[in-house]
């Protein structure tokens, strides 16, 4: 649904959210549970997140799974996340097939164990006919690197000394140029940062820091923030006409 407010357009509901899962750890430890569980219990909340956007028709999702500042947890830790892409999260195809779920991958995999590239890779061709929503996993991703990335790709391709670089040489050199930039960012967990998610995808994306632990959340959470966003009315700069 689209409102025409002045010139300036506000969906109704987002096109592209970025959801950074926070809470994980506080989770478990609330319930005297090693951090672990509470990363599983995160990837229940992240289906169940999946299946309500896909319900509620929102195109774009991109997930904050593992930045490239997460190697730094303890290797327990890093080595369970790892394992847990693997077994349960690269490993879906019925549940994001039954959701029409295309899962895209955005960062640098190259990092990551081959058990891992290889569910990422089965997973990205098993639900790449879908089309219904674009789940984008954004694995040692960071918002620096993915710029820096780009700029390096950009530099590997130029042939011609004269040819400057310009915004839109970056985005056509991002890992998914096909997706728009992200619209609104929601955080859980309390806490209130970016931590180098989507820095320059989100320019002009609505923030949203909402209390609730990553594990807890349920379609009602989505539903709020998305009604939360409905309400905004987002200007990129300019100014409302009287
Ligand atoms: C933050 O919790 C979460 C992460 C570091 C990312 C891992 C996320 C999951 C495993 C959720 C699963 C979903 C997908 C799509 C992979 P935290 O450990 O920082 O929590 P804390 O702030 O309470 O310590």
């Amino acid at each position: 649904m689209v409102d025409t407010i002045g010139s300036y357009v506000q969906n109704r509901y987002p096109t592209h959210i970025g959801i950074i899962m926070d809470g994980n750890g506080r989770w478990a430890k609330q319930r005297s549970l090693p951090r672990s569980m509470g990363h599983f219990e995160g990837v229940k909340a992240a289906k169940r997140i999946v299946k309500a956007a896909s319900e509620l028709e929102i195109p774009y999702l991109t997930y904050y799974a593992f930045s490239t500042e997460n190697w730094c947890r303890p290797a327990k830790e890093v080595d369970y996340l790892m394992n847990l892409f693997s077994t349960r999260l690269f490993s879906e195809i019925n549940f994001y097939n039954s959701v029409g779920a295309k899962i895209l991958v955005r960062g640098d995999i190259a990092r990551f164990p081959s058990s891992v590239q290889d569910a990422i890779h089965a997973t990205q061709d098993a639900t790449s006919h879908n089309s219904h929503i674009i789940v984008t996993l954004a694995i040692n991703y960071g918002g620096q690197d993915e710029i820096v990335r780009s700029v390096n790709r950009w530099l590997s391709e130029r042939t011609s000394v004269t040819k400057d670089f310009s915004a839109e040489e970056m985005m056509k050199h991002f890992d998914h140029p096909e997706i728009p930039t992200v619209d609104y960012i929601i955080r859980s967990g309390g806490e209130k940062r970016i931590s180098n998610f989507l820095l320059w995808e989100s320019a002009y994306a609505e923030l949203m820091f909402v209390d609730s632990l990553w594990p807890d959340w349920n379609k009602e959470h989505l539903v709020q923030a998305c009604e939360e966003y409905a309400n905004r009315i987002r200007r990129y700069g300019g100014v409302l006409d009287e």
